[in-house]
């Protein structure tokens, strides 16, 4: 097993009615911005939940922060909490809100350009150059509400960037999930394929020997298969939808990662299907996560050998037929989370995706991938072509 840290300071406030304990949990005499998306939140009276537990503090709002987050939509947040004295941000919304509500708190006190937070992907670890931030999440997907991650769309370059540090964990996130039930059907699928393509990331990678963490990983994925087709058609389930909430916090709150080899390139090249074309974040990466495990199968095979073992009771007579299977597999549960697999599937501008994706890796020198660095931009070029 490898050397590891970790750390995690989030307070995750898990369940049922949640929202109420609000008012334990902001800090008292500190005006806050009220941060949310597009408006759910007025719909299916969550809103109304943070009011009510939250009637005497100052609260200025701010709205808009849209899906797949906007510099430059976030930089008008940055303006009101240096003019307005704010010294709190209550994120109310799912991974885009409060992955936006992390720049904000990282650039109001930036010392710099804040763009250079994303472009040169600057670690933030000082809590005190940071505004503290808590969490009401509305979505289960990104793992955000217990990581120190975000990613954010620079509309003027259209480039999709992670930064993140551990400056920026929320103090708090209230998980309740029965806020699920007002979410539409595409928005689950989103959810719970998210959530499975992170621990691929972390899991997906060549035999070692952190036996735990393998187990950790695979009883994630095997939640995932057995509850993802039930949440979709019944989220007022409680069983399942806290299920499905729990296991989108667990496949992304650093757990997993923790003494393994990671690999991350799915996101890597999805988030570039986003920037381009605007597709569903969960749905770039299951354009590009089978074609990813097809193209890189010589380092992935023992893995996908056990995955296909151990999470689909898979069998066969060779480690390559395990393997070949398991891919299968993946490419059905992604289908009946209705996922399109194919990007000519998600936008008809496709011919030219493969050339733009490798061109860019190669500007930002992003020259080897993955767990064995050995996803060179031939290979960037072959998964994405193989994704047409
Ligand atoms: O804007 P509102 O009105 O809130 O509507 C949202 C939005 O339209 C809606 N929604 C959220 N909760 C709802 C609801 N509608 C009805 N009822 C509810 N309870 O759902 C839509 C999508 O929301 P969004 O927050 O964009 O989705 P998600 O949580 O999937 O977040 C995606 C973003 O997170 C990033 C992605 O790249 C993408 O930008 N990620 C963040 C990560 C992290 N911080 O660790 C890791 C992930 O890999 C991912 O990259
Ligand atoms: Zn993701």
């Amino acid at each position: 097993m490898l050397n590891f840290e970790l750390y995690n300071p989030t307070n995750y406030v898990f369940g049922k009615g949640q929202i109420a304990k609000l008012s334990d949990l902001v800090p008292k005499n500190t005006k806050i911005l009220l941060a949310y998306g597009g408006g759910s939140i007025f719909k299916n009276g969550v809103y109304d939940q943070v009011k009510a537990a939250l009637p005497d503090i100052e609260m200025i709002e701010f709205s808009g922060i849209e899906p797949n987050p906007r510099y430059e939509t976030l930089m008008k947040a940055v303006e009101i909490i240096r003019e307005q004295n704010i010294g709190f941000i209550l994120a109310v919304g799912g991974g885009s809100v409060i992955d936006g509500v992390k720049f904000i708190s990282a650039a109001v006190k930036f010392d710099g350009n804040p763009m250079d937070i994303l472009k040169k992907r600057i670690l933030l670890k000082d809590v005190t150059q940071v505004i503290p931030f808590g969490t009401v999440l509305t979505l289960p997907a990104t793992g955000s509400e217990m990581n120190s991650g975000s990613v954010i769309t620079i509309n003027e370059t259209q480039e999709k960037l992670s930064f993140g540090g551990s400056a920026l964990f929320p103090k708090f996130s209230i998980c309740d999930p029965t806020v699920i039930e007002s979410l539409p059907k595409r928005q689950i699928q989103n959810g719970v394929v998210d959530a499975f393509t992170h621990v691929m990331e972390q899991y997906l990678t060549y035999q070692h020997d952190a036996l735990l963490q393998d187990r950790i990983a695979e009883s994630i994925l095997q939640t995932l298969v057995e509850i993802g087709p039930g949440v979709v058609e019944n989220p007022t389930d409680y069983k399942l939808a806290s299920n499905y909430m729990w296991c989108a916090t667990m496949a992304l709150n650093g757990l997993l990662n923790k003494g393994v080899p990671t690999d991350w390139a799915t996101h890597m090249i999805g988030h570039e299907l986003t920037a381009l074309y605007e597709i569903d974040h969960a749905r770039s990466l299951a354009i590009i996560g089978p074609n990813l495990y097809r193209v890189m199968f010589d380092t992935k095979k023992d893995k996908l050998a056990q995955f296909g073992e151990r999470v689909f009771g898979i069998q066969g007579n060779s480690v390559e037929e395990k393997a070949e299977k398991a891919i299968e597999k993946t490419v059905d549960f992604l289908h009946t989370m209705g996922m399109l697999t194919k990007l000519s599937e998600n936008t008809a501008d496709y011919e030219k995706t493969a050339d733009f994706i490798v061109n860019r890796f190669e500007e930002r020198g992003w020259k080897a991938l993955g767990e064995k660095q050995n996803i060179t931009p031939e290979k960037v070029r072959a998964i994405v072509e193989m994704s047409y």
